[in-house]
């Protein structure tokens, strides 16, 4: 399918946004589930999972049409997927706004000038153990930093507050050499967690299972935006 959709605005780098992971919503009834959140939402968090770069398999390209048929939220696309280069046309085509694409899954050069030539957002993922300089050579090249909290591949799991010290330092790059970049973090961001990801510099907040598993989402996403500023 594709997408008629015209690009949504990201926001302005920097700015706070919740972005709820439709991975913990209900398959059987996305698109419900999305609107129920979006009053509460900035951007739509979309994982995919290739089943090789990650032991899951979760969902792609059509999906990203269906859904980008039905909303009008930022589709922030995280690409957990071993060869994101053979992709980024499929998920452009599907809708997608930003795909972000994983640090260990080699030399990315290609992979970001092939996305900016899509009009796609590029984000760079990096996991718990990745260093800063496998993320501080794309700094200038990338729109968006994911510092993921979590080894990534499934929802549900515990914070990593070993993350922190890498985040202050994406922080402090940014922000130090006047980046328009946003910083994202990704797995176990909930009440309490939510704080301390902004106060080491995150303004992206990724949450799947703290929105979606709670009995009223839309509530659990304000609420997390009020923690974030808190
Ligand atoms: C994990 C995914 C996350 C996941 C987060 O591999 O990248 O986006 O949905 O889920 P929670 O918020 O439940 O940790
Ligand atoms: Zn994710």
């Amino acid at each position: 399918m594709m997408s008629t959709r015209t690009t949504a605005d990201p926001g302005p780098a920097g700015m706070l946004r919740i972005a709820p992971s439709v991975l913990s919503a209900d398959f059987g009834t996305l698109a419900d589930a999305v609107s129920t959140v979006t009053p509460g939402s900035d951007w739509l968090h979309v994982d995919v999972m290739d089943g090789h770069f990650v032991p899951n398999i979760s969902i792609g390209p059509p999906v990203v049409a269906s859904l980008a048929a039905h909303t009008d939220l930022y589709l922030d696309c995280h690409l957990m997927i071993s060869d994101p280069g053979a992709y980024l046309e499929p998920f452009a085509r599907a809708g997608a706004d930003g795909v972000t694409v994983h640090a260990e899954v080699g030399e990315l050069d290609h992979v970001i000038a092939e996305a900016r030539a899509l009009g796609l957002r590029i984000g760079l993922a990096a996991n718990p153990d990745t260093e800063f300089e496998a993320i501080d050579r794309y700094l200038d090249a990338v729109d968006l930093v994911l510092c993921m909290t979590v080894f990534p591949g499934f929802g549900g799991q515990a914070f990593m507050p070993e993350v922190l010290p890498k985040i202050k330092q994406v922080r402090a790059a940014i922000d130090e050499r006047g980046l328009a970049v946003d910083l994202e973090v990704d797995g176990g961001i909930d009440l309490a967690t939510a704080p301390v990801v902004v106060a080491a510099g995150a303004n992206v907040l990724v949450a799947g299972s703290a929105v979606f598993g709670a009995d009223d989402p839309l509530a659990a996403a304000v609420a997390l935006a009020d923690a974030a500023r808190s």
